[in-house]
């Protein structure tokens, strides 16, 4: 049983707007009262230690643009309706009449056999515009899912928003953090849509390199001690991919990542957890998550529906210190103004019937199926590629990283020489923190490949690089 640590609440104006109030506001917080980090695991998810705040300035990591925010007038009036009475008279609102659109009733069918019917209040709510942070009533789901996998969370001080997809949220966050030339810590190699992000910000990229545990984090500290005796900038933001990432496979150990989260607070900076692969990790026990480990309010949690659920519904969502997730849903109002609510809707339909036992045996099934193509491909590769390529078994995920032996460029490799036997693999460079990097690396997904595809997709990969090596 854990030591229980009771939280001061942070008192926050943000979120906590009167009607027609737009003003941001500003966060007041209590005293640090950390002398160790919790370590959440599945199997101690009893106790209530959870986000004590800090003295964290959060103005460190608003950058100007996103500073100049302000809260929508009319988004903020939408999200209020749903404290009103039904009786009241919604002139100011400017949606469009639901009565006006061609839908009757939205019926799925469910792989089991069951059924999900959206029809009358649920599918007006289905079709209509949504309040900017999400469907309330999947938030308190997604909540939940929070506090069962990752140890109760203190939701005075946390919130969550549903977006398009973790990729949406990821965008927003870094349009909050980064100003131009701002230093920032990445691994590489990167999944490919974060580094995407940050290059437009000409970021001076400190990379964190890898090995079979993730991110080397000896090599983190040296950087940042160092850079603190020379007196340069410290990294405001880590980025971290930390459960059987994208592309490497690997999934940093729990250990690693409460030394991470320590540097976050002795050097002031923010993680970015982006883990959509989290429940596909092929480990016996949940892995322990960064968030589980904020109790300073530091890191800004990305999940995703897309790897377990559907891609295509477009849904994930992020969890984090309330004020930076306003932050965020500020800039949510004037862009995409709510993430799909038919997919929220659909969601919430299915994850309340469900409740966390469904979700979880669900997750389940989904892993089972990712670690069996793995397996598969691993007999391939151990069959095809020994003596040809360097690699650690994939921990989850869809992603197996080759280093191939012998070659400093898979550029030719994977555009020509495969390409022509019609084998499409992601090389290497793709992924690098530096695009110009010529890399040694091919990334296989065996997500959907078919047992046969992936025995003679590995085959002809090994007699490609056989042929390319006798070109060098
Ligand atoms: C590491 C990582 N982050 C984010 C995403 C984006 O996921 P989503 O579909 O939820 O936007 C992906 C998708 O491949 C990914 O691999």
């Amino acid at each position: 049983m854990k030591t229980l640590r009771r939280c001061t609440p942070i008192v926050l104006n943000v979120g906590q707007h009167e009607l027609y109030s737009s003003s941001l506001g500003h966060v007041s917080v209590a005293q640090p009262k950390h002398s160790s980090i919790p370590d959440h695991s599945a199997s101690s998810l009893s106790n209530d230690e959870t986000f004590v705040p800090s003295k964290i300035n959060y103005s460190r990591f608003i950058n100007k643009l996103s500073s100049k925010r302000s809260a929508s007038l009319l988004r903020e009036i939408c999200s209020k309706l749903d404290h009103l009475p039904p009786t009241c008279i919604k002139f100011a609102i400017g949606v469009p009449n639901v009565l006006t659109f061609p839908f009757k009733k939205v019926s799925v069918e469910l792989i089991t056999g069951e059924s999900i019917e959206l029809q009358g209040e649920e599918l007006s709510i289905a079709l209509q515009y949504l309040p900017s942070q999400g469907y309330r009533p999947l938030i308190n789901i997604l909540q939940k899912l929070q506090d069962s996998f990752h140890g109760p969370q203190n939701w005075e001080n946390r919130a969550i928003m549903v977006t398009s997809g973790t990729q949406d949220a990821l965008s927003k966050a870094v349009d909050m953090l980064m100003s131009f030339n701002d230093p920032v810590l990445l691994p590489d190699p990167i999944y490919s849509g974060a580094i995407d992000l940050f290059k437009p910000y000409d970021v001076e990229i400190i990379t964190m390199k890898q090995d079979s545990s993730g991110i080397i984090v000896e090599d983190v500290k040296k950087v940042l001690m160092e850079r603190k005796e020379k007196m340069q900038s410290i990294p405001k933001v880590i980025y971290l991919n930390p459960i059987a990432s994208n592309p490497g496979g690997t999934t940093l150990t729990t250990n690693r990542k409460r030394e991470i989260y320590q540097l976050a607070c002795e050097y002031n900076m923010l993680i970015l957890e982006d883990d959509p692969y989290y429940y596909l990790n092929f480990g016996q026990k949940n892995p322990v998550s960064l968030m589980s480990m904020d109790i300073e309010g530091r890191v800004l949690r990305f999940d995703s529906f897309s790897k377990i659920m559907s891609s295509g519904l477009r849904v994930g969502f992020v969890t984090g210190p309330k004020m930076l997730v306003r932050q965020m849903e500020l800039h949510m109002q004037t862009s995409s103004i709510n993430a799909s609510s038919l997919s929220q809707m659909l969601l919430y339909k299915l994850l309340s019937k469900w409740g966390i036992d469904g979700f979880t045996s669900h997750t389940m099934q989904v892993k089972k199926f990712y670690q069996q193509k793995r397996d598969h491909t691993m007999q391939a590769v151990e069959k095809e590629l020994k003596g040809l390529a360097e690699w650690y078994e994939p921990t989850g995920g869809m992603f197996l990283w080759l280093k191939i032996i012998g070659l400093n460029d898979t550029k030719p490799l994977v555009t020509s020489r495969c390409l022509k036997k019609l084998v499409v693999l992601a090389p290497g460079y793709a992924f690098a923190t530096n695009y110009t990097n010529s890399s040694p690396y091919v990334r296989i997904s065996y997500s959907i490949a078919t047992q046969e595809e992936i025995d003679r997709g590995i085959s002809l990969l090994a007699e490609s690089i056989r042929e390319e090596l006798k070109l060098i």
